[in-house]
């Protein structure tokens, strides 16, 4: 249980460090404030350039990958302690401690952990992102056509029912952290991503 309480309390920890705000900040921009106002490697990426977005992307990757890894490996590869570790960082990314529980859509903290802990649906997931995104070139619709799509895959392919049950959950937060996203998509008022 010591594990359990330290995967939970970590994952919320590092989940909570806002990398999407300090990469713009030290760009000299107030990521709260411009575009969409989302602290994320979309909003960086629009609002301060390509190379920040791709870099907070990463971290906030990193963030997920490592609160999942972490008490997996100590537990020798238990799945439920890999669960806890990701949960609370997508939280703590959404909710971050250091941001007056502002935060993120946990999009790419979530992938991260999805990547350490059930990789078949981490690379459909990928895969319904870019055709999603390259069809329609809105990353919102992508991220979310992403997060339902990890429960279904887990489901067809048979992965323990703990795993699609807990990405189902995460999958409906990170939808209903796109509800402005998707009141625009509906008004045909969402940013897309210019072709280059
Ligand atoms: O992961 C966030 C992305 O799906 C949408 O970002 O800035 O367009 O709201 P944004």
């Amino acid at each position: 249980p010591i594990v359990a309480i330290a995967a939970a309390g970590a994952g919320y920890l590092i989940g909570s460090l806002p990398f999407g705000y300090l990469v713009a900040k030290a760009n000299g921009v107030d990521i709260f404030s411009v575009g969409s106002k989302n602290p994320g490697a979309t909003n960086v990426k629009r609002c301060v350039g390509k190379k920040a977005g791709n870099i907070v992307f990463l971290l906030d990757a990193v963030k997920g990958f490592i609160a999942t890894g972490w008490p997996m490996i100590l537990e020798g590869q238990s799945i439920y302690y890999g669960l806890i570790g990701l949960v609370f960082a997508v939280v703590g990314h959404s909710f971050s401690l250091f941001m007056k529980f502002r935060g993120g859509k946990g999009v790419a903290t979530m992938l991260g952990g999805v990547v350490a802990l059930m990789w078949p649906a981490a690379l459909v997931g990928v895969l319904v992102w870019l055709a999603v995104f390259y069809s329609s070139r809105y990353v919102s619709l992508a991220s979310i056509c992403l997060a339902i799509s990890l429960p279904i895959t887990n489901l067809i392919i048979g992965e323990p029912a703990i795993l699609t049950w807990v990405s189902l959950a995460l999958g409906l937060l990170v939808v209903v952290r796109h509800k402005d996203n998707i009141v625009r998509l509906m008004k045909g008022t969402e940013n897309k991503f210019a072709k280059k």
